[in-house]
């Protein structure tokens, strides 16, 4: 059966027909959105690979329905790009090797993101920002460049410079 939802993702709105029992997941992914970034893997909620933000907060897209996020917006990793240039934050990344394979990264990004965006206390401490990550899992396990990598984002977000 389909359903009609109504979306804005990464600031464009779309009006689609679901199947009614699709979850974001699959509709983020399908041919017309094609948000590449949000990864496909456990679908149980415990690896954190498709987190995208919704309506602000971080959530594991396999885990929610698209109908029940009638008139949400969402943000996923490639949201945060300004055309061809990276975010403050996936340069942070890039700069600190916070990724090997890449397969965990654009979800560790969207957590983390989500984080700073938040964060009003000067002091961000790695135990913030293992906490904050705590339900994206890295199978590379190259966690202390990623807690880097966030960290120096947070500075990059204190100097001005982040969107
Ligand atoms: S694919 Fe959604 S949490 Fe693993
Ligand atoms: S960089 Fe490979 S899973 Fe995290």
């Amino acid at each position: 059966m389909k359903m009609p939802v109504t979306l804005n993702i990464n600031n464009t709105t779309w009006n689609l027909d679901i199947d009614a029992n699709a979850t974001l997941l699959e509709v983020l992914r399908n041919n017309v959105l094609n948000q590449q970034s949000v990864h496909r893997s456990c679908e149980e909620g415990e690896c954190g690979a498709c987190t995208v933000l919704m309506d602000g907060k971080p959530v594991n897209s396999c885990l929610v329905m698209a109908a029940s996020a009638q008139g949400s917006t969402i943000i996923t990793s490639e949201g945060l790009m300004r055309g061809d240039e990276l975010h403050p934050l996936m340069k942070a990344f890039v700069d600190e090797l916070g990724l090997q394979c890449g397969f965990c990264t654009p979800g560790m990004v969207m957590s983390a993101y989500a984080l700073i965006n938040q964060w009003e206390d000067e002091e961000l401490s790695d135990m913030d920002i293992r906490k904050a990550i705590e339900g994206n899992l890295c199978r590379c396990t190259g966690y202390v460049n990623i807690v880097n990598s966030i960290r120096r984002a947070k500075q990059a977000k204190d100097a001005g410079n982040w969107w």
